[in-house]
């Protein structure tokens, strides 16, 4: 996410904030306590300076439960008389920013060299089911761009290859959007006119994602912070895990990247955003460079 996106959220949740009643601000050490509840449940850690985003954050969810302050409402969230109220606690502390076609780079690679790569070897192997996963998905956008990718380019050349793409989210919200395939305009702003025009519907200012490209996706909630969800997840050829590792310090991205590679098959590969690096993370990939992206491989 651009740091111009983020102030962006910021002042909405300002402008969203100065509307609603005003809590006392949160003393630091129920920010501490917050901020290690949130990073043993889910890995995102909270920088010092983002005690005022995590108080304007939480503020709605306060002002909306008619609660009192902060105390309170962490009260709440740690007690199990309310386990519905953890699902909006991850919508409120998580930023879902996500588009279209956010990473062209990585869509060409994976249909001009990691797909044909890994359907070689598999047609070898007398296989000819591909797996993927968009793991931290946020509203199924990259989860469809790729979809849509590999209809237009890869089932083409390949028409036997069967091809199963999966979405998860932490948030519940978002992958309530993922499944409807429903989006705005700002969702497809980046997409390019061929891909609207042939794998959407398009009614007034609203863009649905066409049957058959949805057919190929199927999404579903996951923490990728929880060790026992993780090992439900493997044999996957390919995995997108972008612009999340941003959001969790050092021992956390070891963590979520360690059990990435166990999801991988031998020769799949691990996609990350632009901003993000795997250095000083893991060494057990090898670096795979293509026309402007890189990828992870499991060798
Ligand atoms: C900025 S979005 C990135 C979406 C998409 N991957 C992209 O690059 O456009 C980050 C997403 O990570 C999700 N997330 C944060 N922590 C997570 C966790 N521990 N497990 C799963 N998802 C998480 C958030 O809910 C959010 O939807």
């Amino acid at each position: 996410m651009s740091q111009y996106t983020e102030l962006k959220i910021q002042d909405l949740t300002k402008n969203l904030n100065s509307i609603l009643p005003k809590q006392e601000s949160m003393s630091l050490q129920l920010f501490q306590e917050i901020r290690k509840y949130i990073y043993d449940s889910t890995g995102i850690y909270f920088q010092d300076n983002k005690k005022y985003l995590l108080e304007s954050r939480l503020q709605r969810r306060i002002s909306f439960l008619g609660l009192k302050s902060y105390e309170e409402y962490f009260k709440l969230l740690k007690s199990n008389k309310n386990t519905e109220e953890k699902k909006y606690f991850y919508e409120a502390i998580t930023i879902n920013e996500t588009f279209f076609f956010r990473n062209q780079p990585q869509l060409d690679a994976l249909a001009s060299k990691v797909l044909p790569e890994i359907i070689q070897k598999k047609l070898e192997q007398k296989k000819n089911k591909i797996r993927i996963w968009s793991a931290a998905c946020s509203s199924g956008e990259e989860a469809y761009s790729i979809a849509m990718v590999i209809d237009d380019l890869v089932k083409p050349k390949y028409p036997d290859i069967e091809v199963e793409i999966i979405g998860t989210d932490i948030s519940v919200a978002v992958i309530e959007t993922a499944k409807s395939g429903v989006y705005k305009e700002y969702s497809v702003r980046n997409i390019p006119p061929y891909y609207l025009k042939k794998y959407f519907v398009i009614n007034g200012n609203t863009f649905e994602v066409k049957p058959e490209i949805k057919k190929l996706v199927s999404f579903s909630i996951l923490n990728l912070y929880d060790d026992i969800m993780m090992k439900t997840m493997f044999n996957f050829d390919v995995i997108f895990c972008a612009n999340v590792l941003i959001y969790f310090d050092n021992a956390s991205k070891i963590k979520v990247v360690s059990n990435l590679y166990n999801s991988l098959n031998r020769g799949g590969y691990l996609f990350i955003g632009y901003s993000e690096t795997l250095q000083g993370i893991s060494k057990a990939f090898s670096l795979v460079s293509f026309p402007k992206t890189i990828g992870y491989k499991k060798e």
